[in-house]
């Protein structure tokens, strides 16, 4: 039985179901990176302060450096009586380097080391999602670019509403991938808060500087309360918010994609790749993967109300229920950052269908609403012009034609001010090229929202 490190008081061993228990080496192994930047820094600083001497602190990040090395390379053997990845990395430490490892744990407590490990753990993984996020808006916006042209059927209710371009159908979900990019910077700022110095959770007595070791692992500020930055875990419920959001954005795009790969449909043809076949039905084409983006997002869903429902109830400061944070994390990154990935791989992949889209226009009435316009700007109050239109729909229908194949005698019989260049207006090309206005459909608001994006896109990378 190894002693435990923290064995001091205790005369006897803990049974072992309880070692199992309690241990997290089995999963927080992960931030061996974190955790030996962090000490690094530690050590760095304390020599600095005096607190030990420098060439201690030379000793301590040499040895640090030699663990790094061992665990990389597969050499370390992890102890899981030893609990955690800091009590391992430390005892290590002390093997190689001697009594001197002692020293590394002066000032600090692994309640503010856990801490910065997970807060440089996080901010790493977010700067990951927003590199996939970047990629996607890029992708789609170079499918966009291809199709500025195409036309097919803009739903609302999931019933045809107005004909719209396919760029603008894709471009709206780059404004939403664009903001989940956003709103993970902006998370940045609050996880980047270095919590090291604050020890246990009252500070300590030792003439730290927390600022220095912020600096040395590239964090821009230090916390403000020890009883907070011990204990606060606000930053990784705003990551897996960010995550939450950017997948619900993901599973409306699979959820589009689905229904589009339906024959029914028909606007896209799935890539081999991105899609499998059946065991018994040897026609499908299946969207598995969008089906599974669709699904996974309740695993981050389930992630963020762990953690949430986790953090609720605990007094100030840390509390071992706090070790249970990390695997809802990894969970939701190994999700996220994967989901990201494949969409962007999947999109630039994918077979749009223009004809499919355009044959869709037939059908729904699409440009009912350029007749009412059409009426409304002959001087018709916009009620009567909804109600004539209404009346011409119907006998449409009832032929089982569109409006635009309604002779002029049958329109006009709806309204007289209806005249031959109405045709025109209900062209569905028409009906997309007016509008213009700033974040329309018309080719013009398009390639203004394309390009915006670009520079947008040309100024993060
Ligand atoms: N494994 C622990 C965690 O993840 C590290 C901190 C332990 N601190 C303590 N006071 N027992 O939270």
């Amino acid at each position: 039985m190894t002693k435990k490190m923290w064995g001091g008081r205790f005369a006897g061993a803990a049974a072992a179901s309880v070692e199992e228990y309690t241990q997290s080496e089995s999963f927080d192994r992960a931030l061996y990176h974190e955790d030996i930047a962090g000490s690094k820094a530690h050590a760095l600083m304390l020599g600095e302060a005096g607190i030990i001497t420098t060439a201690e602190a030379a000793e301590l990040v040499r040895g640090l450096d030699l663990v790094l090395a061992e665990i990389e390379s597969g050499a370390f053997v992890w102890k899981r009586e030893l609990e955690d990845v800091h009590m391992n990395i430390e005892r290590r430490l002390t093997e190689l380097v001697g009594p001197v490892g002692g020293k590394l744990h002066t000032a600090r407590s692994r309640n503010d080391q856990v801490a910065l490990d997970f807060r440089l753990h996080v901010a790493a993984r977010l700067e990951v999602w927003s590199a996939e996020l970047a990629r996607l808006v890029g992708v789609v916006c170079d499918r966009a670019e291809e199709h500025a042209a195409t036309l097919l059927p803009g739903c609302t209710h999931l019933q045809p509403a107005q004909p719209v371009s396919l760029a603008q159908h894709l471009l709206a979900y780059a404004q939403m991938f664009r903001r989940d990019f956003e709103r993970i910077q902006d998370c940045q700022k609050r996880v980047r808060v270095s919590p090291l110095g604050a020890a246990a959770l009252a500070g300590t007595t030792h003439p730290i500087d927390p600022a220095r070791v912020a600096q040395a692992v590239g964090f821009p500020a230090t916390f403000a309360n020890s009883m907070d930055a011990v204990s606060d875990r606000d930053f990784a419920l705003e990551a897996l918010f960010c995550g939450s959001v950017t997948m619900m954005h993901l599973s409306r795009l699979c959820e589009e994609l689905i229904l589009w790969a339906n024959p029914n449909f028909g606007y896209v043809k799935l890539p081999d790749a991105f899609s499998t076949g059946s065991s018994i039905m040897p026609q499908k084409k299946n969207p598995d993967v969008c089906e599974l983006m669709r699904g996974k997002t309740g695993r981050v869903y389930g992630a963020l109300t762990s953690l949430l429902t986790l953090m609720k109830g605990l007094p100030l400061t840390y509390n071992r229920d706090m070790q249970e944070d990390k695997e809802p994390f990894f969970d939701a990154d190994r999700t996220v950052s994967a989901s990201v990935a494949i969409m962007a791989d999947m999109l630039a992949a994918i077979e749009f269908v223009p004809a499919a889209m355009r044959a869709a226009l037939g059908k729904g009435f699409l440009n009912a609403t350029e007749l009412a316009d059409y009426l409304a700007a002959k001087g018709l109050p916009f009620r009567e012009a909804h109600h004539a239109t209404g009346a011409a729909v119907a006998l449409a229908e009832q032929k089982g034609v569109g409006l635009e194949a309604l002779s002029l005698i049958e329109l006009r019989s709806f309204s007289p001010l209806i005249d031959q260049d109405v045709y025109a207006v209900l062209a569905f090309e028409a009906a997309v090229g007016r509008r213009n206005l700033a974040g329309g459909t018309g080719p013009a608001s398009v390639a203004g929202q394309l390009a915006a994006l670009r520079s947008w896109l040309k100024g993060i990378c």
